[in-house]
């Protein structure tokens, strides 16, 4: 029979283990959850009095306050929390690999691994252990083989995949009322019944009919397979982003034109300066690698595409900023506004922002930055990272971190708007447009401000998926 669970605990204090089994905690005052991390700093932010948060998403802290020292604990002993667990979720990070075999595609599963021989050499009871990680399928059957290998006399361990498809910025009401909750078996009477207790935490509030159940492989294609058609929806709009801007289509008519059918829908369908975040082009690349390892070239190039879109449509923007600055950005003040990836988020990993930046750098243009929620130490630790042969001085002789949108666009030549970050629609443009030389350019990389008001205060407005 399926066992009731009562202790959980979750391997990696993540953008997706804290929000996830935060509101596990809080949807199931029965279950005790201890979230467990190597990293101490970590650690220390979700357990501060203030609630200082390492992460920042609207209403996390809220879900926090209430159920953090009630049921929900953060720690760094991990093997006392694993071995107290009856189900164990592994939410570790698994970026692209930097070298060996697979470097630039394959996901590097080191942190996966590490956790995994962790719970078998501490677990001493049965354990059902969670996927939640995003990862190459057939991994759960190298869990499984590493966990089986190293068990002891009656101790039996589970294992499911249970993807998670919040996006950051809306997590909190995402796992409210997620679209669907997926979890994977192996189709034997264990897996089944392993599967069934994790449904059973679930349907603490999740209706019934929204938790799947799939195969194990299933459900791992299923979580590549989401963000990959996510991510192409946004190149397939942002290549037509190219062709408004040179016909005079305008690209926020198209969606919407496009969106009305009911087949293609009107969500995720808004141009960009191209997507980023931690996981798209990450999981694309991961497709590609599980596609060119199976002998699909066609298939695998066919998902490249959609990671190659993304490039083009970043440098695409900044080449575009630059014509229309006259051919040169050279000592021309650049305000960038918004550093993150999206709008409701502080992570900057793979945001637009970093490249366009680096491109106006090796312009030699100087380039004020504002974001409302990236630290200044993170901006510079991204920056540095992008340009591994400068040096954090010499970054600095070019680019300055600014403490509102006003300042940064003090003196500039051009506004760039690079997240959507809804200050920055109602931004005092004519305070703005006050402080700049002239003539003076915005440009609009996310389709938030309105062009012709902006023309009737002064500014020369260029706006993707619009011509000039
Ligand atoms: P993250 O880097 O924010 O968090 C991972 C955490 O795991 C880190 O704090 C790290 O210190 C910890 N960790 C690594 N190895 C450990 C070990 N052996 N023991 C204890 N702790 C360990 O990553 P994330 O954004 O939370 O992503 C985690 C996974 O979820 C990835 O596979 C990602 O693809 C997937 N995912 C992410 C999102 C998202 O929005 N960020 C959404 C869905 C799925
Ligand atoms: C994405 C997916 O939406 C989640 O379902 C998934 O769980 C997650 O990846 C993951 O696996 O990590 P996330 O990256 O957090 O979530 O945020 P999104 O809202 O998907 O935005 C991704 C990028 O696409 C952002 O840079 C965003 O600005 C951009 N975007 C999004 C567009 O340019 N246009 C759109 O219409 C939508």
């Amino acid at each position: 029979a399926p066992v009731k669970v009562s202790k959980i605990c979750c391997i990696g204090a993540g953008y997706v283990g804290g929000p996830t089994c935060a509101v596990i905690a809080l949807k199931c005052p029965h279950i005790t959850v201890t979230i467990v991390d190597l990293n101490k700093a970590r650690v220390d932010a979700w357990n501060s009095p203030d609630f200082a948060l390492p992460i920042y998403e609207p209403g996390l802290e809220d879900v926090v306050r209430q159920a953090r020292g009630r049921n929900l604990f953060f720690s760094t002993d991990v093997d006392k929390a694993i071995e107290e667990a009856d189900l164990i979720f592994v939410s570790v990070n698994t970026p692209t690999k930097k070298s060996g075999v697979g470097a630039g595609f394959a996901a590097d599963l080191n942190y996966v691994e590490l956790a995994t021989r962790r719970i078998a050499t501490v677990a001493t009871s049965s354990k059902i252990v969670v996927e939640k990680s995003t990862v190459p399928c057939r991994t759960a059957e190298s869990m499984r083989t590493i966990l089986e290998a190293n068990s002891k006399p009656n101790c039996r361990f589970d294992i499911l995949s249970n993807p998670e498809f919040l996006a950051e910025g809306t997590a909190i009401s995402d796992l409210f009322s997620p679209d669907r909750v997926l979890i994977g078996s192996l189709q034997t009477e264990e897996g089944i019944n392993a599967c069934e207790s994790l449904k059973q935490v679930y349907s603490n509030w999740v209706p019934e009919e929204r938790i799947l159940t799939v195969g194990l492989w299933s459900s791992e294609l299923s979580k590549l397979a989401a963000n990959a058609m996510l991510a192409q929806r946004i190149s397939s709009i942002n290549a037509l982003s190219a062709i408004c801007e040179a016909t005079g289509a305008n690209i926020d008519e198209v969606s919407h034109a496009i969106g009305y059918d009911s087949r293609i829908g009107p969500k995720f369908l808004k141009a960009s300066v191209g997507f980023g975040g931690s996981c798209f082009q990450k999981d694309i690349l991961n497709l590609v690698y599980l596609s060119e390892s199976l002998h699909l070239p066609e298939v695998a190039a066919y998902w490249r595409q959609v990671v190659e879109m993304n490039e083009y449509q970043k440098r695409r923007f900044s080449k575009r900023v630059v014509d229309t600055l006259f051919n040169t950005i050279t000592g021309k003040r650049i305000a960038v506004l918004g550093f993150a990836f999206k709008a409701d988020t502080g992570d900057t990993r793979e945001s637009a922002a970093i490249t366009l930046i680096k491109d106006f750098q090796s312009e030699k243009a100087l380039v004020n930055v504002y974001d409302p929620q990236v630290s200044a130490d993170q901006i510079w630790l991204d920056l540095q990272e992008a340009s591994p042969l400068s040096t954090l001085e010499s970054i600095q002789k070019q680019v300055h971190i600014c403490k509102s949108a006003l300042e940064a666009c003090k003196n500039a030549e051009a506004v760039v708007i690079a997240t959507e970050w809804k200050e920055f629609k109602d931004i005092d443009w004519e305070a703005v447009y006050a402080g700049m030389n002239k003539p003076a350019f915005v440009f609009d990389g996310r389709l938030i401000v309105d062009a012709e008001k902006l023309r009737k205060i002064g500014f020369t407005v260029t706006t993707i998926g619009r011509p000039s």
